[in-house]
């Protein structure tokens, strides 16, 4: 009797499983083949994606997963092994592209995604997502990936019982940063942890979206503000008095290095995004409000200033199907919620479950639903890849010549490039 009901109750479940899930009861049938998954998230910053892959096997055991992950913060070599990889027509089942122009302006001008309106549509996500959030992947042509993360740019980290054990509070703005920092320096500590180059890149942004506010930040990417106002000189300015209290040897750092010198009390700050708190999390078991402090860099409270990591289907790749059932995992609550916590990141998603996330994750929830929102330079929302690429150059110039106005200048040069200024 007891195996009877056993036996009816596993068939109801399972009734109430195609019922409820049909999609993932038959994308199991005869789901077979490799899948290749390209990202930059190895080592340190590889948990949330392996949760979500082993999420993903047990789903469809017989599909073998291939995790190409190309190591390098800011996938600043994985997006130059993709790019030889798509024009050389050899494109992964998937890849981690950012939401924005990194995206529309870069792999679907030139045609190499496939339009996921139709799975948007089945898989109910048109409402699931937030609309901003699907016009920044779609075009007027189509939706062109499946977003899995917002990722906060302007924080500030730092361990609370060290700033106390120094005598300094968290700067409110980037004036209150250059008064403490000869005191810090006085000390023997760095003020603020640097790292390889796409982190000053990173920092810059938050320079200048504190020296210009977020109405001339969106100008300036409408092609409304000129690179070579004065506002623009002015935060190329500030940032140029920032870099003085940073690191020496930043260049031969990874991003972790440089949370590791706030974390071991080498360094007061660092400015970097929320992967930061999925690193000192998940990896280092540190608790969010203790073993690490948050704030938003200074000068940008109430502005949010976000990306996100989204996954699209390369156009011609083979075994299309496992492509199309890792994107429904990646689009899922189940997969946002297995991937989020772990990463630092927020679910893009309109009903997560927030019981699951840290202090932090739920801290940053409360703000992207309260704050301003505006778009990140250096990875990838508000510029395409060629724009981002030069601004690295014009960046490595201005490390040499601290020359503002310069800096500027050539910034103005590679808008009108790449088309986001007129002249
Ligand atoms: C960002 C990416 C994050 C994180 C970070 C550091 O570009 O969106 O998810 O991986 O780089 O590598």
């Amino acid at each position: 009797m007891k195996k009877l009901f056993t036996k009816a109750a596993v068939v109801a479940a399972a009734v109430c499983l195609m019922v409820t899930a049909p999609l993932m009861a038959q994308a199991k049938d005869n789901l077979s083949g490799t899948l290749e998954i390209f990202s930059w998230w190895a080592g340190d910053e590889g948990p949330a994606l392996e949760a979500l892959i082993k999420q993903f096997n047990e789903q469809y055991p017989d599909v073998t997963v291939e995790n190409a992950a190309v190591t390098g913060g800011s996938g600043i070599n994985a997006r130059a092994v993709l790019k030889t990889r798509m024009l050389g027509g050899n494109p992964p089942n998937s890849f981690q592209v950012h939401a924005g122009q990194e995206l529309i302006g870069t792999w679907v001008k030139s045609d190499r995604m496939e339009d996921l309106t139709w799975l948007f549509e089945e898989q109910g996500w048109m409402d699931a997502f937030p609309s901003d959030l699907i016009n920044l992947i779609g075009t007027d042509k189509g939706i062109w990936s499946v977003p899995v993360n917002v990722h906060r740019s302007n924080v500030i980290w730092f361990v609370p019982a060290n700033l106390e054990k120094w005598g300094v509070t968290v700067p409110a703005d980037w004036n209150e940063f250059l008064a403490i920092a000869p005191k810090l320096q006085a000390k023997g500590i760095v003020p603020l942890a640097l790292a390889t180059n796409w982190t000053v890149n990173h920092l810059w942004e938050s320079v200048a979206l504190a020296s210009m506010g977020p109405d001339k930040w969106d100008a300036l990417w409408r092609g409304e503000l000129a690179w070579t106002s004065p506002e623009v000189i002015q935060a190329w300015e500030l940032f140029g008095k920032v870099l003085q209290y940073t690191n020496a040897d930043a260049s031969s750092l990874s991003w972790q290095q440089a949370t590791d010198m706030v974390v071991d009390g080498r360094a007061a700050f660092n400015v970097m995004g929320d992967w930061a708190a999925g690193y000192m999390n998940t990896t280092l078991k540190l608790a969010p409000g203790t073993g690490f402090g948050w704030a938003a860099s200074p000068g940008t409270d109430g502005i949010f200033m976000f990306l996100a990591d989204s996954f699209g289907l390369p156009v011609g790749v083979e075994n299309r199907d496992t492509s199309v059932a890792w994107l429904k995992l990646v689009g899922s609550r189940e997969g946002s919620d297995i991937f989020n916590p772990l990463k630092g990141s927020i679910s893009p998603r309109l009903d997560t479950d927030l019981s699951l996330y840290n202090a932090y994750s739920k801290s940053a929830a409360g703000d992207w639903g309260k704050n301003r929102i505006v778009g990140s330079l250096a990875h990838g929302v508000t510029a395409n890849e060629g724009f981002m690429s030069d601004f690295a150059s014009v960046m490595e110039m201005y490390l040499k010549s601290r020359n503002a106005e310069q800096a500027a200048k050539a910034c103005n040069a590679i808008a009108v490039k790449n088309g986001i200024a007129k002249k």
